[in-house]
């Protein structure tokens, strides 16, 4: 089973592709008995021959449709938006996802220390639009007891992993079982982040703090800054409307909905990040979230900052459940004219946020204030961006150590890196 197998079924699927929910598990076999898929148009699973029913795990109630289930797990330590990438494609192989977040002693155990805490990781996860459920504290490996778990206990059809090896501490595939049990499907890997690379880009950063005060060739609104972060040529990624469009909702808000504005940074998007969304999302029918450019952010923050450059952000926001639609570089100010062109009926601001104000300038939320539609919400985490990158600062060593490793081995995969279809 490879990304390719699955892209490739499609056209199998063509006649029925619309319903993946009612034939997922069915058309694989299907396909293989050469029965044409077309025979199904129209007609529910009683018709079907005789013969299905030695197929046990395709014995349901009649009226009961067979939900597939894929299981996918990881540490989502730094979570980003490859993170979430590779939650998208996983889902989007059965109907229901369930994620398995790995405990703190077993990345511990594995890697050395995690920078977030089991209680952040399960708050991230769960944050992400495309994850039903979740299990806290998976192990690290899957063995053969919580595989039987997994199917037995969580009724999992699938186990879904990246196409990047796993190997167990004796050198063995992690995912052995599951392949041979035929139960293990394969997604692409999402190219251009990982969180070796965004530590790498945290550490090294911070080397650079000594001109965090150099604001030369920063204007807020010119083009004059060169590139804003000193690191960009650490990251990979490409961003393409593609991928935009794959996270975003494509939606607008519905007739008469009450739309609710936030803005930020969103640097490092974390568990702070999604409390806020969550509350701001609770007071209207639609959020709307307006992500700085690199430049605000250099020119609020030093110029270390962002971590994460605007489309990165922005894909970051978008996976979140809790969120409608972004504004990819949002103004600094909220005009009245963008209050109108939206029809924002709320701005809101949370309590806990970085230091977020030029000196001398304008308070940027002047005009919601005078129309009395502006809100302060009590941030319920006290997490900042800056709280995190000093979680990695204070392990420096270990941290050091850590990537050193990594980074190695992720300059070996660029390196010998082929293409591969799939998304
Ligand atoms: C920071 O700078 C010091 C000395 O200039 C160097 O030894 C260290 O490796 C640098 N750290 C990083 C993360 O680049
Ligand atoms: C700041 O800008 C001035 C004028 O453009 C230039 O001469 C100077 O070298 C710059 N300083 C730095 C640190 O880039
Ligand atoms: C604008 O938002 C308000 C809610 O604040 C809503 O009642 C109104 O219908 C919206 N206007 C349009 C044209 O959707
Ligand atoms: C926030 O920024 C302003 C302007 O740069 C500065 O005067 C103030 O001391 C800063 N506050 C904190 C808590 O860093
Ligand atoms: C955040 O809140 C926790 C508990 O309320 C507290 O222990 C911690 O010191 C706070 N951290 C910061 C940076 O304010």
């Amino acid at each position: 089973m490879g990304p390719m197998d699955y892209e490739s079924n499609s056209w199998m699927w063509d006649g029925v592709y619309n319903y993946p929910h009612l034939f997922g598990g069915l058309m694989l076999t299907a396909a293989l008995l050469g029965i044409s898929t077309s025979y199904f148009s129209g007609i529910g699973v009683p018709s079907l021959p005789f013969f299905w029913s030695d197929f046990g795990i395709f014995q349901k109630r009649k009226s009961e449709k067979k939900r597939i289930r894929v299981y996918m797990d990881g540490c989502f330590d730094l979570m980003h938006f490859g993170h979430a990438n590779a939650l998208r494609q996983a889902k989007a192989l059965g109907d229901e996802l369930v994620v398995g977040v790995v405990s703190d002693e077993e990345i511990i155990a594995n890697k050395g220390p995690p920078v977030l805490p089991m209680e952040e990781r399960l708050a991230l996860v769960s944050g992400l639009k495309w994850v039903d459920e979740v299990i806290a504290n998976a192990p690290y490996a899957i063995t053969e007891q919580f595989m039987n778990r997994l199917f037995n206990e969580h009724k999992i059809d699938y186990i879904i992993h990246g196409d990047d090896p796993c190997l167990l501490p004796d050198g063995t595939d992690a995912y052995a079982l599951a392949k041979k049990a035929g139960r293990y499907k394969q997604i692409k890997r999402t190219e251009g982040v990982s969180s070796t690379d965004i530590v790498g880009r945290i550490l090294s950063s911070m080397n650079d703090t000594t001109n965090s005060e150099d604001h030369n060739a920063t204007s807020l609104n010119g083009d004059s800054m060169k590139g804003s972060p000193s690191h960009g040529a650490l990251s990979h990624f490409l961003p393409t409307s593609h991928r935009i469009v794959q996270f975003s909702n494509g939606r607008g808000p519905g007739p008469n909905a009450r739309i609710v504005y936030i803005d930020g940074a969103f640097d490092l998007f974390h568990a702070g990040h999604i409390e806020i969304l969550k509350i701001a999302r609770q007071l209207g029918d639609f959020l709307l979230v307006g992500i700085h450019n690199d430049q605000i952010v250099s020119k609020l923050r030093g110029k270390q900052f962002p971590i994460m450059h605007l489309h990165e952000r922005s894909l970051s926001v978008l996976g979140c459940r809790y969120v409608d639609e972004v504004i990819i570089g949002a103004p600094w100010e909220i005009t009245r004219d963008m209050i109108t062109t939206f029809n924002i009926s709320l701005v809101v601001h949370g309590t806990v946020a970085e230091n977020n104000s030029f000196a001398g300038d304008s308070d940027p939320y002047a005009v919601p204030k005078s129309m009395g539609i502006f809100k302060l919400l009590e941030s319920p985490k006290n997490i900042t961006t800056t709280s995190i990158a000093k979680r990695i600062v204070a392990n420096h060593d270990a941290f050091k150590k850590r990537n050193a490793k990594k980074v190695e081995s992720e300059k070996k995969y660029y390196a010998e890196k082929k293409y591969i279809c799939g998304d």
